[in-house]
């Protein structure tokens, strides 16, 4: 396979499987850059929550639609700035994932977002995570894997993750959260969440993060 100058490796997959962790460890593995697409779609949910706009307003959506072109958004290391504000923590809310995934079902939104997240393709290559990195973004990445795991397992990570800040979770409320952000995620017009035809899923429920690191690492090495 003719690998393009500068290589993309694809992880698209449900929330809370797992794919940001693993797509940053592949990244500094291959001493690749790593881009966090949900992570702009979130700051634009900030934005958007911060100006006050409800995306069920046809209204508002004239004003949104911009602001997604247009998104000051800088990422300093683990940090991402809006605005030069320091919104690392509130974009990795719930609610700021929810207003996300409704934002993301817009196809003006999504057009807007798309240069912003090809800019991130630099030398020696990127690994991209996200719903739509194989299939819409770079959709010639040499290796495109789709990371699921039950929603059970999801959910419990998420739990985890949020506890492990320090936070309370709620069990039952992130299991719904969950399912309804995969129902709106996989049945939108545009970009739908879905392995794409020459995707490899990975159902990593039954494996460490370790694990799924090397399966990817031994498959991108199969291709280069
Ligand atoms: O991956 P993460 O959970 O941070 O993404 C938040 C939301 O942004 C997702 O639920 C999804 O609706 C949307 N998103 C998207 N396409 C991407 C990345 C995220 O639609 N490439």
């Amino acid at each position: 396979m003719t690998i393009p100058n500068c290589p993309v490796i694809a992880i698209d997959g449900p929330t809370a499987s797992g794919k940001g962790t693993v797509a940053a460890l592949v990244a500094a593995r291959l001493g690749y850059h790593y881009l966090d697409s949900g992570a702009i779609y979130r700051v634009l949910a900030v934005a958007v929550e911060q100006s006050g706009l409800n995306p069920d307003s046809q209204v508002d959506l004239q004003q949104i639609i911009p602001m997604a072109a247009n998104l000051p958004v800088h990422f300093h290391g683990e940090r991402v700035l809006l605005n030069g504000a320091d919104v690392s923590e509130v974009i990795r809310t719930e609610e700021a994932g929810v207003m996300a995934s409704r934002l993301a079902v817009l196809p003006e939104v999504r057009a807007g977002l798309l240069q912003r997240q090809r800019d991130f393709r630099q030398s020696p290559g990127l690994v991209a995570d996200g719903r739509d990195m194989g299939s819409v973004v770079f959709p010639d990445s040499f290796l495109k894997v789709f990371l699921t795991a039950s929603a059970q397992v999801r959910a419990e990570r998420r739990v985890k993750q949020i506890e492990g800040r320090g936070q309370q979770a709620d069990f039952q409320a992130i299991y719904s959260d969950l399912m309804a952000r995969d129902k709106r995620d996989s049945e939108r017009a545009v970009a739908p969440l879905k392995p794409c035809e020459d995707a490899l899923v990975l159902d990593c429920s039954n494996m460490t993060i370790d694990q799924v690191v090397v399966t990817i690492l031994k498959w991108a090495q199969e291709r280069i």
